[in-house]
């Protein structure tokens, strides 16, 4: 027999619960520590552990000590299915992200999105038949349709940044997103006010799934490819919210407040990738940036190439030098070889510093990640709004594989589609070096004169080739 416990309010609790609700509060408060220390590159390994020991309480204490309305604990064969369910699908999920390069990460953040949107919708699907209550049937089947629409959404997005399925916009699909929109609000309306006629409430609630899983996928499918990051981390948000209202669903502590921080965090990540832009969200999901449409600006005149002997002197002999890395460094895997060069020239007295773009390469963080792999220091890396300062004593910046961040469109072009996006002001510099294969364009798929400014001078070839060049020139001088 458990003992029993009264809270002031005079509400029983067997010591299991209130060991139960404790566990929860711990796994919360490791959650809200995890995301904090994630905020910072020097702690987001830390904050991932601690995060991950908030879920693995959160699990284990379930197992353990959840009981049913009737006060039976998890039986065996359940927990027995469970456990198997959680190890299959942990070795698989290690499995995928050890073996996942870098560059395909955003790909894989999507993959995994929709199969958190997936379960929250089947959780609701599967519990709507055993809750009342027309606030917790609303809760239930609003669970439902955002888990949904986060589920087909994500494998959309998934599919762009794959390469596997193209833009498909047309005028009227905005109508039709509008159209399916009031259909899902009907069927809620009809559900929860018990008007379904003929129609069983669970036959209706698998036409609510079919409808939001067909309008995830009419919902992103019009929207630029290249926009993607900024969808996922959309539809991020769609999925903690819907894994809160599956935490309703069972008066789960820990499932709400881990759904509403996932919820929360991706809503103010999307909305400081937008800001980074430029872009306002309304303009990301119709605006059709990067997916082709952007306008292209002719060439601005000739441009000078640089030879590997006379870069690597001109780097060894300056005393700032500032590497700006953007997408084409992640793609080129150059952050190993960059470090190795830093290290050959700080040797030789130069300042060396990384300038880092809020919105660099495809992911938030992509630079900071990168480096951190190549074991850069930390202070070396500099944000941007503190680097601008001082580019201009700078004796060069070298910009490897980046080309959006650095375009000065965004300042002096009105019509530009970059146009008021901040920038790392590297033609401020005294020199710059610009490290691309060719005249590819970037992510917004425009011109940039920061190519054909007087100070640059461009060292063509793949990102890694040419710094392992450089690397091999300065260390014999
Ligand atoms: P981009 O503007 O995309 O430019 C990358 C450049 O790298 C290309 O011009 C390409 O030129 C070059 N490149 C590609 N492969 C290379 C290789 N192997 N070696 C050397 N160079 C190579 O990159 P960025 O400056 O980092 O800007 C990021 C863009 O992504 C921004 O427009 C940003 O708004 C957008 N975006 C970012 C995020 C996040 S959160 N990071 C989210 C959404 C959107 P070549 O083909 O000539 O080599």
């Amino acid at each position: 027999m458990e003992n029993i416990l009264t809270t002031t309010d005079g509400i029983n609790f067997t010591t299991g619960e209130a060991l139960l609700e404790f566990s929860y509060l711990v796994a919360a408060i490791l959650f809200v520590m995890g995301l904090k220390l994630l905020s910072r590159p020097e702690t987001a390994r830390k904050g991932n552990i601690w995060a991950a020991a908030g879920m693995v309480l959160a699990m284990v204490t379930t197992l353990l000590l959840h009981k049913d309305p009737e006060g039976n604990p998890i039986s065996l064969s359940n927990a027995l299915f469970i456990l198997i369910a959680i190890a299959f699908a942990g070795t698989l999920g290690w499995i995928i992200a050890r073996r996942i390069k870098m560059t395909a990460m955003p790909q894989l953040v999507s993959f995994f999105n929709a199969t958190g949107g997936a379960a929250s919708a089947l959780v609701a699907f599967l519990e709507f038949p055993n809750v009342s209550g027309t606030g917790v049937i609303i809760v239930t089947l609003a669970g439902l349709t955002i888990g949904s629409i986060s589920f087909s959404g994500s494998l959309i997005a998934y599919g762009k940044l794959d390469g596997k399925v193209g833009d498909i916009r047309a005028s009227f699909m905005r109508y039709v997103n509008i159209l399916l929109l009031i259909v899902v609000v009907v069927i809620i309306v009809l559900i929860s006010s018990g008007n379904t006629g003929a129609l069983q409430p669970q036959a209706a609630a698998l036409i609510l799934l079919t409808v939001a899983v067909i309008y995830g996928v009419m919902f992103v499918m019009p929207i630029g490819g290249a926009d993607m990051p900024v969808v996922i981390s959309l539809l991020n948000s769609f999925t903690g919210i819907a894994a809160a209202m599956a935490g309703f669903i069972y008066n789960n502590q820990a499932m709400i407040l881990g759904g509403i921080l996932v919820g929360s965090a991706g809503t103010i990540l999307t909305i400081l990738m937008c800001k980074a832009m430029n872009r306002s969200l309304l303009n990301v999901i119709i605006g059709a940036f990067g997916g082709g449409a952007a306008a292209a600006t002719g060439e601005q005149g000739s441009i000078k190439e640089i030879t590997v002997s006379d870069a690597s002197i001109l780097l060894a002999y300056s005393q700032k030098v500032v590497i700006v890395p953007g997408y084409g460094l992640a793609v080129a895997q150059a952050q190993h070889i960059a470090s190795e060069m830093d290290e050959l020239l700080t040797e030789k007295g130069v300042e060396v510093k990384y300038a880092i773009h809020p919105v660099a390469g495809r992911m938030p963080g992509h630079m900071n990640v990168l480096l951190a792999e190549a074991d850069v220091p930390y202070d070396k890396l500099v944000e941007m709004d503190d680097i601008n300062p001082n580019l201009p004593n700078t004796d060069v910046v070298m910009v490897i594989g980046a080309n959006d961040v650095v375009n000065p469109a965004s300042e002096d072009d009105p019509s530009s589609p970059i146009y008021g996006m901040p920038i790392i002001k590297a033609h401020t510099a005294k020199n710059v070096i610009v490290m691309k294969r060719g005249m590819g364009k970037g992510y917004a798929g425009i011109e940039n004169a920061l190519f054909f400014n007087d100070k640059t001078r461009m060292l063509f070839g793949n990102a890694k080739d040419s710094i392992q060049k450089l690397v091999t020139e300065i260390k014999s001088l």
